[in-house]
C-alpha cells in the first residue's frame, strides 16, 4: 500500500470515529423543562391567587462538593413561575429549619436562593450579555453577578414562614420578546448556612456541578406557555 492511501485509510477512519462521537452526543440527557404561566403577581412576599395554578418544581439535588451536613438536613425549595411583557417572577418556597445571614459573609454563603437565567437560550459555556446570577437572601438582600447583571433587573419581596421562607423574584427580561412559546435557559440553587456561619449545603434543580454562575450550558429549560 503506498504512504498516500495508508494516510488516507488513517484519515477516513478518524473522520468516521469523529462523526460517531458527534452522534452519540444525542443520547445525552434531556434538559428539564419548567413552565412559567402568564400573570402578574403583587411583590410583597405573600402567595398570591395567580400563584395557585403555576406548575411546581423541586430544588432538592445536592450540588457536588458542597454539602458539609447530612442531605435531609439541607435547605430545599418548591419554586413556581408566572411571566409577563417585562418579567419573569420566580416564587420559592424555602424549607430551612435554622435561618441565618451574616452579613459580613460571600453572599452566597448566607442562606440565600439563586435564579440562573439565559435569556437567549444559547447554553454558552461562559456567560454572555444576556446571562446573569440572580441572588436574594432571606432578608430580602439583593446580589448577583455575570455579564448581564444589572441590580436594578432584580426586584424581590420575602417572608418568613414556618419551617422556612418566601422568596418572590421579579426579573426584568431585556434581551428577548416575552410572549408565549419563549423558552429560556435557567437553573436554581437554594444556598444553606446550618449553623456553621459559612455555607453548609446547597441545593440545585438540575445540574449539580458548582458551575452554574460561569457556565450556561447545562442549564435546564424554562417555557413560558
Ligand atoms: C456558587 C459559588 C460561586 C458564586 C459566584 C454561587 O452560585 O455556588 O461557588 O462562587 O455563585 O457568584
Amino acid at each position: 500500500m503506498s504512504r498516500f492511501l495508508s494516510a488516507f485509510l488513517v484519515l477516513t477512519t478518524c473522520c468516521e470515529l469523529s462523526a460517531q462521537r458527534v452522534d452519540n452526543s444525542d443520547l445525552e440527557p434531556a434538559k428539564p423543562v419548567a413552565v412559567a404561566i402568564k400573570g402578574t403577581p403583587k411583590l410583597d412576599g405573600k402567595i398570591d391567587e395567580v400563584w395557585k395554578t403555576a406548575p411546581v418544581v423541586e430544588v432538592n439535588q445536592a450540588a457536588s462538593g458542597i454539602v458539609q451536613i447530612d442531605e435531609e438536613e439541607m435547605a430545599t425549595a418548591k419554586v413556581q413561575f408566572l411571566w409577563d411583557d417585562a418579567n419573569v417572577y420566580v416564587l420559592w418556597h424555602v424549607k430551612d429549619s435554622l435561618l441565618s445571614a451574616v452579613e459580613e459573609n460571600d453572599p452566597w454563603a448566607t442562606d440565600s436562593v439563586e435564579f440562573f437565567l439565559d435569556q437567549n437560550n444559547k447554553a454558552s459555556m461562559f456567560y454572555q450579555d444576556d446571562d446573569a446570577q440572580y441572588r436574594v437572601n432571606f432578608k430580602g438582600g439583593l446580589s448577583g453577578q455575570g455579564e448581564g447583571f444589572d441590580e436594578s433587573h432584580l426586584k424581590a419581596a420575602t417572608s418568613e414562614v414556618d419551617g422556612g421562607y418566601l422568596v418572590e423574584m421579579a426579573v426584568k427580561v431585556t434581551k428577548i420578546k416575552m410572549e408565549a412559546g419563549v423558552k429560556m435557559g435557567i437553573e436554581l440553587q437554594v444556598n444553606d448556612d446550618h449553623g456553621s456561619d459559612s455555607r453548609d449545603a446547597a441545593a440545585k434543580w438540575n445540574h449539580t456541578e458548582d458551575d452554574s454562575w460561569e457556565d450556561t450550558s447545562n442549564f435546564g429549560t424554562l417555557e413560558l406557555k
